[in-house]
């Protein structure tokens, strides 16, 4: 056992030597993209959107996938760091979990740029870029105040809420936002959470997971709205979760089609919507994203400053991080059209 150790050992260090020598001999920096998970559609699409844009721009690109799982993802940075990355773009699994190889980073001079989720609890991380996530927030309490008519009075309506992983720092931004709007109607009477789950730790969903929400939403659908009553709403902070969510009424409840909010126009949700399962989604083009992040480590290489636009909005616990911000828009069956299809993102066919 402890022969097959050090093999794996020796061959580890013998690749990493390998990697670093070959990307010296190509001349081309290397940059280190740690992307989350291949569970999801947003992170393949990111990950493929950033090889393709930098590479084009003339760097070799080291692009891993941690499958949710945390040691992985730190072992993956660690290596990226070995290899002879030269910047650092980390989607993280958990914020808080990139301490001990950031200071790594750190003390060998390689900068670190957060993609979309920020990077908590280190001084060593330099930029951030994502899109507003408070404001992905607004739009979906929006959207359920204008289709319910809550500023007119309506109500009361009965809703339940869903929101993401808790080590994502996005998901407290997301309700943050959402809940900001429809805070105030729960209060006066016009939003009735019959399961009386509304806190952050309560509506949260490990790992963001489509079965996770969709067995919560099913314990749900029998304590609460069994015998008849209606769901009038869901806030669902994203689409893995809203399709959990969907899943479960297609499967438990009789009652007439809520209101459903979404985020990131998944393919099956695009699909959802088409077919009245789903009422919005918010669309973060990751081309968008992926672009801008390329233009930030391009400046970094060279020396310079990334550009920023949000100086104040993410403190990390140790600083606060500047940010890019990119705006996210809101999605439903009357624009899905123009948003979707005409700007190249999906073809006709994949929403078949
Ligand atoms: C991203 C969302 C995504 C979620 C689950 C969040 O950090 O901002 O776009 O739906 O993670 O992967």
């Amino acid at each position: 056992m402890k022969k097959l150790i050090v093999a794996l050992l020796v061959l580890v260090c013998c690749f990493s030597l390998f990697a670093q020598a070959a990307a010296e001999s190509s001349g081309k920096t290397r940059i280190g993209v740690a992307m989350p998970t291949k569970d999801l559609q947003r992170w393949n699409q990111d990950g493929d959107n950033m090889k393709k844009l930098l590479e084009a721009a003339g760097y070799e690109v080291e692009l891993l996938y941690a499958g949710n799982d945390i040691a992985q993802q730190v072992s993956q940075v660690e290596n990226m760091i070995n290899n002879g990355c030269k910047v650092l773009v980390i989607a993280s699994i958990d914020g808080s979990s990139l301490g001990t190889p950031l200071a790594e980073a750190k003390a060998k001079g390689i900068p670190v740029i957060a993609y979309d989720r920020l990077i908590m609890n280190t001084d060593a991380v330099d930029y951030y870029a994502t899109f507003d996530n408070y404001m992905v927030g607004t739009k979906q309490g929006e959207y359920i105040e204008k289709a319910l008519g809550l500023k007119d009075g309506k109500g009361p309506y009965n809703m339940e809420i869903f929101t993401g992983d808790p080590g994502d720092n996005n998901a407290l931004f997301f309700y943050g936002g959402a809940m900001d709007v429809v805070r105030p109607y729960i209060e006066k009477g016009q939003l009735i959470v019959n399961s009386k789950q509304v806190d952050f730790a309560e509506v949260a969903t490990a790992n963001w997971s489509t079965e996770n929400a969709q067995n919560r939403m099913e314990a749900i659908l029998s304590s609460y709205y069994a015998g008849g009553k209606t769901l009038d709403v869901v806030l669902c902070s994203n689409d893995s979760t809203a399709l959990g969510v969907e899943n479960a009424l297609a499967n438990n409840y009789k009652g007439a089609w809520p209101v459903i909010t979404g985020q990131d126009c998944d393919i099956a949700n695009v699909k959802n919507m088409l077919a009245g399962k789903q009422s919005m989604s918010i669309f973060k083009d990751t081309r968008t994203l992926a672009a801008k992040v390329v233009e930030m480590v391009d400046a970094i290489a060279k020396g310079a400053k990334a550009p920023v636009n949000d100086t104040s909005t993410y403190n990390n616990g140790v600083k606060v991080v500047p940010s890019y911000l990119c705006e996210p828009v809101f999605a439903d069956v009357n624009n899905y059209k123009e948003l979707l299809l005409d700007s190249g993102y999906y073809t006709a066919d994949q929403l078949k």
